[in-house]
Protein backbone atom coordinates (compact mmCIF):
# COMPACT_ATOMS: atom_id res chain seq x y z
CA UNK A 1 0.00 0.00 0.00
CA UNK A 2 2.63 2.11 0.83
CA UNK A 3 3.87 1.84 -2.39
CA UNK A 4 1.73 2.82 -4.11
CA UNK A 5 0.77 5.79 -2.31
CA UNK A 6 4.30 6.61 -2.83
CA UNK A 7 3.95 6.87 -6.61
CA UNK A 8 0.64 9.69 -6.01
CA UNK A 9 0.35 12.86 -5.98
CA UNK A 10 -3.17 14.32 -3.38
CA UNK A 11 -4.10 16.26 -6.36
CA UNK A 12 -5.04 13.03 -8.31
CA UNK A 13 -8.56 11.11 -7.89
CA UNK A 14 -6.54 7.60 -7.23
CA UNK A 15 -5.03 9.05 -4.51
CA UNK A 16 -8.24 10.23 -3.07
CA UNK A 17 -9.41 6.32 -3.33
CA UNK A 18 -6.15 4.70 -2.88
CA UNK A 19 -7.21 6.48 0.89
CA UNK A 20 -10.34 4.99 1.35
CA UNK A 21 -9.11 1.37 0.90
CA UNK A 22 -8.11 -0.11 4.67
CA UNK A 23 -4.25 -1.84 4.16
CA UNK A 24 -5.26 -3.99 6.82
CA UNK A 25 -7.85 -5.77 4.96
CA UNK A 26 -6.80 -5.60 1.28
CA UNK A 27 -8.02 -8.61 -0.52
CA UNK A 28 -4.43 -11.58 -0.30
CA UNK A 29 -5.50 -12.73 -3.94
CA UNK A 30 -7.42 -11.37 -6.78
CA UNK A 31 -8.49 -12.79 -9.82
CA UNK A 32 -9.84 -11.33 -13.24
CA UNK A 33 -11.63 -12.28 -16.32
CA UNK A 34 -10.12 -9.59 -18.96
CA UNK A 35 -13.09 -9.51 -21.30
CA UNK A 36 -14.60 -6.82 -23.74
CA UNK A 37 -11.00 -6.53 -25.78
CA UNK A 38 -13.19 -7.93 -29.03
CA UNK A 39 -15.86 -4.79 -28.18
CA UNK A 40 -13.39 -2.30 -27.20
CA UNK A 41 -11.42 -2.36 -31.02
CA UNK A 42 -15.12 -2.65 -32.44
CA UNK A 43 -16.40 0.41 -30.58
CA UNK A 44 -13.85 1.92 -32.89
CA UNK A 45 -13.69 0.29 -36.13
CA UNK A 46 -10.43 -1.86 -35.50
CA UNK A 47 -9.55 -5.72 -35.96
CA UNK A 48 -10.26 -7.68 -33.17
CA UNK A 49 -6.39 -7.97 -32.55
CA UNK A 50 -5.68 -4.45 -31.98
CA UNK A 51 -7.89 -4.56 -28.59
CA UNK A 52 -5.84 -7.15 -27.13
CA UNK A 53 -3.01 -5.20 -27.87
CA UNK A 54 -4.41 -2.52 -25.76
CA UNK A 55 -5.39 -4.72 -23.69
CA UNK A 56 -1.85 -5.72 -23.04
CA UNK A 57 -1.71 -2.33 -21.10
CA UNK A 58 -4.12 -2.95 -18.99
CA UNK A 59 -2.36 -6.23 -17.93
CA UNK A 60 0.43 -4.42 -16.90
CA UNK A 61 -1.03 -1.24 -15.47
CA UNK A 62 -3.27 -3.81 -12.85
CA UNK A 63 -0.46 -6.09 -12.22
CA UNK A 64 1.99 -3.60 -10.89
CA UNK A 65 -0.96 -1.63 -9.06
CA UNK A 66 -1.36 -4.88 -7.38
CA UNK A 67 2.31 -5.42 -6.57
CA UNK A 68 2.36 -2.03 -5.12
CA UNK A 69 -0.85 -2.44 -3.08
CA UNK A 70 0.94 -5.56 -1.28
CA UNK A 71 -1.49 -8.09 -2.44
CA UNK A 72 0.14 -12.34 -2.12
CA UNK A 73 -1.23 -13.22 -5.64
CA UNK A 74 -3.19 -12.11 -8.69
CA UNK A 75 -4.33 -14.24 -10.96
CA UNK A 76 -5.11 -12.88 -14.89
CA UNK A 77 -7.51 -15.32 -17.53
CA UNK A 78 -5.82 -14.44 -20.59
CA UNK A 79 -7.10 -18.01 -22.86
CA UNK A 80 -9.69 -19.99 -21.89
CA UNK A 81 -9.50 -23.75 -23.54
CA UNK A 82 -12.83 -22.87 -25.14
CA UNK A 83 -10.96 -20.20 -26.82
CA UNK A 84 -9.53 -22.19 -29.57
CA UNK A 85 -12.80 -21.89 -31.49
CA UNK A 86 -12.24 -18.52 -32.44
CA UNK A 87 -10.42 -17.60 -36.17
CA UNK A 88 -7.30 -19.13 -36.41
CA UNK A 89 -5.74 -15.24 -37.03
CA UNK A 90 -7.07 -14.38 -33.95
CA UNK A 91 -5.60 -17.29 -32.37
CA UNK A 92 -1.99 -16.89 -33.24
CA UNK A 93 -2.10 -13.34 -33.16
CA UNK A 94 -3.12 -13.82 -29.35
CA UNK A 95 0.39 -15.79 -29.18
CA UNK A 96 2.58 -13.45 -31.14
CA UNK A 97 1.10 -10.56 -28.49
CA UNK A 98 1.87 -13.37 -25.57
CA UNK A 99 5.45 -13.20 -26.96
CA UNK A 100 5.75 -9.90 -27.15
CA UNK A 101 4.50 -9.53 -23.44
CA UNK A 102 6.42 -11.42 -22.12
CA UNK A 103 9.25 -10.28 -23.89
CA UNK A 104 8.96 -6.73 -23.30
CA UNK A 105 7.98 -7.00 -19.50
CA UNK A 106 10.46 -9.41 -18.38
CA UNK A 107 12.80 -6.85 -16.85
CA UNK A 108 9.26 -4.65 -15.15
CA UNK A 109 8.40 -8.26 -13.76
CA UNK A 110 12.39 -8.47 -11.91
CA UNK A 111 12.24 -5.07 -10.63
CA UNK A 112 8.70 -5.39 -9.10
CA UNK A 113 9.71 -8.59 -7.47
CA UNK A 114 6.91 -10.64 -9.18
CA UNK A 115 6.88 -14.39 -9.77
CA UNK A 116 4.92 -15.14 -13.46
CA UNK A 117 4.23 -18.79 -13.05
CA UNK A 118 1.66 -20.22 -16.27
CA UNK A 119 -1.08 -22.01 -15.20
CA UNK A 120 -3.47 -23.78 -17.31
CA UNK A 121 -2.59 -26.79 -20.41
CA UNK A 122 0.82 -25.38 -20.95
CA UNK A 123 2.28 -28.60 -22.92
CA UNK A 124 -0.57 -28.22 -25.85
CA UNK A 125 0.82 -24.11 -26.54
CA UNK A 126 2.91 -23.70 -29.39
CA UNK A 127 6.34 -24.19 -29.05
CA UNK A 128 7.38 -20.24 -29.44
CA UNK A 129 4.93 -19.60 -26.30
CA UNK A 130 6.09 -22.72 -24.33
CA UNK A 131 9.61 -21.78 -24.94
CA UNK A 132 9.64 -17.78 -23.63
CA UNK A 133 7.03 -18.43 -20.92
CA UNK A 134 9.98 -20.98 -19.68
CA UNK A 135 12.40 -18.27 -20.11
CA UNK A 136 9.95 -15.83 -18.20
CA UNK A 137 8.89 -18.16 -15.39
CA UNK A 138 12.75 -19.03 -14.71
CA UNK A 139 13.82 -15.71 -14.80
CA UNK A 140 11.27 -14.71 -12.00
CA UNK A 141 11.62 -17.92 -10.20
CA UNK A 142 13.77 -16.31 -7.27
CA UNK A 143 11.09 -13.01 -7.15
CA UNK A 144 9.33 -12.79 -3.69
CA UNK A 145 6.86 -10.61 -4.11
CA UNK A 146 3.41 -11.18 -5.68
CA UNK A 147 2.82 -14.41 -7.28
CA UNK A 148 1.35 -13.57 -10.79
CA UNK A 149 -1.00 -16.66 -12.20
CA UNK A 150 -1.33 -16.17 -15.89
CA UNK A 151 -4.12 -18.70 -17.08
CA UNK A 152 -3.33 -19.72 -20.50
CA UNK A 153 -5.57 -22.29 -22.33
CA UNK A 154 -6.84 -22.90 -18.81
CA UNK A 155 -10.47 -24.27 -17.89
CA UNK A 156 -11.47 -24.81 -14.73
CA UNK A 157 -12.85 -28.41 -15.63
CA UNK A 158 -9.83 -29.18 -16.81
CA UNK A 159 -7.55 -28.24 -14.12
CA UNK A 160 -9.64 -30.12 -11.95
CA UNK A 161 -9.51 -33.18 -14.00
CA UNK A 162 -5.70 -33.00 -13.78
CA UNK A 163 -5.85 -32.74 -10.05
CA UNK A 164 -8.04 -35.68 -10.05
CA UNK A 165 -5.07 -37.86 -12.36
CA UNK A 166 -2.41 -36.40 -11.29
CA UNK A 167 -3.64 -37.95 -7.37
CA UNK A 168 -4.20 -41.09 -9.00
CA UNK A 169 -1.11 -41.24 -10.39
CA UNK A 170 1.12 -40.19 -7.33
CA UNK A 171 -0.94 -42.66 -4.84
CA UNK A 172 -0.07 -45.27 -7.49
CA UNK A 173 3.46 -44.39 -7.54
CA UNK A 174 3.44 -44.56 -3.77
CA UNK A 175 1.59 -48.15 -3.58
CA UNK A 176 -1.00 -45.85 -1.23
CA UNK A 177 -4.07 -46.40 -4.55
CA UNK A 178 -6.50 -48.42 -2.32
CA UNK A 179 -6.13 -46.41 1.43
CA UNK A 180 -6.75 -43.45 -0.76
CA UNK A 181 -8.36 -40.73 1.05
CA UNK A 182 -9.56 -37.33 -1.11
CA UNK A 183 -10.15 -34.16 0.90
CA UNK A 184 -11.05 -30.50 0.12
CA UNK A 185 -7.70 -29.78 1.19
CA UNK A 186 -6.10 -32.48 -1.06
CA UNK A 187 -8.05 -31.45 -4.12
CA UNK A 188 -6.85 -28.25 -3.02
CA UNK A 189 -2.95 -29.23 -3.27
CA UNK A 190 -3.31 -30.83 -6.54
CA UNK A 191 -4.62 -27.81 -8.66
CA UNK A 192 -2.82 -25.27 -10.84
CA UNK A 193 -2.85 -23.16 -8.02
CA UNK A 194 -1.62 -25.21 -4.92
CA UNK A 195 -0.44 -23.16 -2.30
CA UNK A 196 -2.26 -19.88 -2.61
CA UNK A 197 -5.24 -18.72 -0.70
CA UNK A 198 -8.31 -18.97 -2.63
CA UNK A 199 -9.48 -15.45 -4.50
CA UNK A 200 -11.14 -13.48 -2.25
CA UNK A 201 -12.30 -10.71 -5.26
CA UNK A 202 -13.03 -12.17 -8.57
CA UNK A 203 -13.44 -9.16 -10.96
CA UNK A 204 -14.84 -9.58 -14.80
CA UNK A 205 -14.56 -6.90 -16.97
CA UNK A 206 -17.58 -6.13 -20.08
CA UNK A 207 -20.65 -6.65 -17.92
CA UNK A 208 -20.81 -10.06 -18.57
CA UNK A 209 -22.60 -12.16 -15.52
CA UNK A 210 -21.02 -15.60 -16.23
CA UNK A 211 -17.70 -17.25 -14.75
CA UNK A 212 -16.61 -18.97 -18.23
CA UNK A 213 -15.33 -22.03 -16.51
CA UNK A 214 -12.66 -20.20 -14.77
CA UNK A 215 -11.47 -21.14 -11.36
CA UNK A 216 -14.54 -23.00 -10.40
CA UNK A 217 -13.04 -24.75 -7.57
CA UNK A 218 -11.00 -22.23 -5.93
CA UNK A 219 -13.96 -19.26 -6.07
CA UNK A 220 -16.50 -21.10 -4.34
CA UNK A 221 -16.16 -17.74 -1.33
CA UNK A 222 -14.99 -15.18 -3.71
CA UNK A 223 -16.71 -11.96 -3.83
CA UNK A 224 -18.05 -11.02 -7.27
CA UNK A 225 -17.13 -7.90 -9.12
CA UNK A 226 -18.47 -7.23 -12.47
CA UNK A 227 -17.50 -3.68 -14.44
CA UNK A 228 -19.42 -2.96 -17.65
CA UNK A 229 -15.64 -1.08 -18.91
CA UNK A 230 -14.10 -2.82 -21.05
CA UNK A 231 -10.41 -4.51 -20.27
CA UNK A 232 -8.66 -2.15 -22.71
CA UNK A 233 -10.42 0.72 -20.58
CA UNK A 234 -9.59 -0.71 -16.86
CA UNK A 235 -6.42 0.94 -15.21
CA UNK A 236 -5.58 1.97 -12.06
CA UNK A 237 -8.59 3.56 -11.05
CA UNK A 238 -10.73 1.26 -11.95
CA UNK A 239 -9.23 -1.53 -9.80
CA UNK A 240 -9.05 0.37 -6.83
CA UNK A 241 -12.73 1.28 -7.35
CA UNK A 242 -13.07 -2.33 -7.31
CA UNK A 243 -11.43 -2.94 -4.03
CA UNK A 244 -12.93 0.20 -2.48
CA UNK A 245 -16.16 -1.75 -3.62
CA UNK A 246 -14.94 -5.16 -2.06
CA UNK A 247 -14.03 -3.55 1.55
CA UNK A 248 -17.61 -2.42 1.85
CA UNK A 249 -18.58 -6.05 1.73
CA UNK A 250 -19.55 -8.20 4.32
CA UNK A 251 -18.30 -11.46 4.14
CA UNK A 252 -20.24 -14.07 5.87
CA UNK A 253 -19.04 -17.66 4.52
CA UNK A 254 -22.03 -18.90 5.74
CA UNK A 255 -22.76 -17.46 9.25
CA UNK A 256 -24.22 -14.35 10.78
CA UNK A 257 -23.15 -11.17 10.67
CA UNK A 258 -21.25 -10.10 14.21
CA UNK A 259 -23.39 -7.20 14.24
CA UNK A 260 -26.61 -9.02 14.81
CA UNK A 261 -24.89 -11.63 17.37
CA UNK A 262 -27.08 -10.16 20.62
CA UNK A 263 -30.33 -11.36 18.78
CA UNK A 264 -28.75 -14.72 18.71
CA UNK A 265 -29.93 -14.48 22.86
CA UNK A 266 -33.28 -13.57 21.40
CA UNK A 267 -33.30 -16.07 19.09
CA UNK A 268 -32.84 -18.82 21.71
CA UNK A 269 -35.42 -17.28 24.18
CA UNK A 270 -37.71 -17.04 21.49
CA UNK A 271 -36.78 -20.41 20.15
CA UNK A 272 -37.10 -21.76 24.02
CA UNK A 273 -40.98 -20.17 24.32
CA UNK A 274 -42.63 -21.80 21.25
CA UNK A 275 -40.96 -24.80 21.23
CA UNK A 276 -40.29 -25.63 18.08
CA UNK A 277 -41.34 -29.03 16.44
CA UNK A 278 -38.20 -30.43 15.45
CA UNK A 279 -40.15 -32.65 12.77
C1 LIG B 1 -11.10 -11.16 -23.79
O1 LIG B 1 -11.66 -10.33 -24.73
C2 LIG B 1 -9.76 -11.70 -24.22
C3 LIG B 1 -9.74 -13.13 -24.55
C4 LIG B 1 -10.70 -13.98 -24.36
C5 LIG B 1 -8.50 -13.64 -25.12
P1 LIG B 1 -12.62 -10.89 -25.86
O2 LIG B 1 -11.80 -11.18 -27.07
O3 LIG B 1 -13.42 -12.02 -25.37
O4 LIG B 1 -13.55 -9.62 -26.14
P2 LIG B 1 -15.09 -9.62 -26.47
O5 LIG B 1 -15.78 -10.41 -25.39
O6 LIG B 1 -15.23 -10.27 -27.82
O7 LIG B 1 -15.47 -8.19 -26.48
C1 LIG C 1 -13.41 -15.63 -20.94
O1 LIG C 1 -13.83 -14.73 -21.91
C2 LIG C 1 -12.00 -16.06 -21.21
C3 LIG C 1 -10.98 -15.04 -21.03
C4 LIG C 1 -11.17 -13.82 -20.58
C5 LIG C 1 -9.66 -15.44 -21.34
P1 LIG C 1 -14.65 -15.21 -23.19
O2 LIG C 1 -14.95 -13.99 -23.97
O3 LIG C 1 -13.95 -16.30 -23.88
O4 LIG C 1 -15.95 -15.82 -22.50
P2 LIG C 1 -17.42 -16.05 -23.09
O5 LIG C 1 -17.27 -16.84 -24.35
O6 LIG C 1 -18.01 -14.71 -23.34
O7 LIG C 1 -18.13 -16.79 -21.99
MG1 LIG D 1 -15.23 -12.12 -24.46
Amino acid sequence: MKELLKRLSPDERDWSLAREIDPKRIPAHVAIIMDGNGRWARQRNFPRIMGHRAGIGSVKTVTETCAQLGLEALTLYAFSVENWKRPRHEVEGLWRLLRHYLRREVSSLIENDIQLVAIGRIESLPAFVQDELTDVMEKTSRNQGMRLNLAINYGGRTELVDAVNAMIDSARIDGTLDSLEVTEETISAYLYTSGLRDPDLLIRTSGEMRISNFLLWQIAYSEIYVTSTLWPDFGRTELLEALVDYQRRERRFGGVTRAVSPAAQEDQLLLEEIEVPLR
